[in-house]
């Protein structure tokens, strides 16, 4: 198998996604042209499907695309789609780790992915890092009960293993077939560590269609704290 004909086949299950073009992608190109990004991130970038079709819906507008993967085909693939790579920037980075630099996006968003790696402090503050003052964060993610119930994991009480946080799993890539590990991260969590302090909650809305749905948590990045110095 060519190196990049995974990513073909997850570009071709994204195409016909209605969770991602019927849900996702309606929601963010509200967002974009409400808020007006001039810089927009994609945490998780995966074939880059997200920012490829927005970065046509709005090609007539002055924006940036950041795309940022651990893999470093992923990240490429992705900036060869979007409208215009020249106006396309690439991270191939670890978003476990702490960033090398704080990336500065006035709307990140991070559609599915913080479901393959746990939803750390460290992945906090790399959200903080990467989120300008009064810039977007827009997380998506599936009701995660429905994905643990369709990994037919039936020996072992999946539950509890939600409820403890202990949710990684092997599971299948439905698009291609190959084994990942597969978090859930718990919604509360998510929230509790992104809005103290960095972040304050705008909304979180739940969205169904044909049976699947997902929730959308979207943030809005505080401005830095000022530091005060106190004269006696
Ligand atoms: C489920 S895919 C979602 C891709 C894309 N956001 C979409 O919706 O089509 C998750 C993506 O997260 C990336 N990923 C997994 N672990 C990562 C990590 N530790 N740091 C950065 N990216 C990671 C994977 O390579 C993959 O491209």
């Amino acid at each position: 198998m060519a190196a990049t004909e995974w990513i073909d086949r997850w570009d071709d299950g994204c195409q016909s996604d209605e969770r991602r073009n019927e849900l996702v992608l309606p929601y963010l190109a509200g967002k974009i042209r409400d808020r007006n990004p001039r810089t927009v991130l994609d945490i998780g970038c995966g074939s880059g499907y997200i920012s490829r079709i927005l970065s046509r819906t709005f090609a007539d507008w002055v924006i940036d695309w950041i795309l940022l993967d651990d893999k470093p085909d992923c990240v490429r693939y992705a900036v060869r789609g979007v409208e215009l790579p020249a106006r396309a920037r690439e991270i191939v980075t670890d978003f476990r780790e702490p960033l090398s630099s704080a990336i500065g996006a006035d709307l990140a968003f991070v559609v599915f992915s913080l479901l393959e790696f746990p939803f750390t402090k460290q992945v906090a503050e790399n959200l903080a890092d990467c989120v300008t003052a009064g810039g977007d964060l827009v997380i998506v993610l599936p009701d995660v009960l429905e994905d643990l119930m369709a990994a037919q994991y039936q020996e072992i009480n999946l539950l509890e293993q939600y409820v403890k946080g202990i949710s990684c799993l092997q599971k299948q890539d439905k698009f291609t077939g190959t084994p990942y590990n597969f978090f859930a991260p718990r919604v509360e969590e998510v929230i509790a560590m992104l809005t103290c302090p960095a972040f304050s909650l705008e909304s979180l809305s739940f969205y169904g269609r044909a049976g699947k749905r997902i929730l959308i948590l979207d943030f809005v990045r505080r401005p830095a704290p000022l530091v005060t110095e106190h004269v006696r």
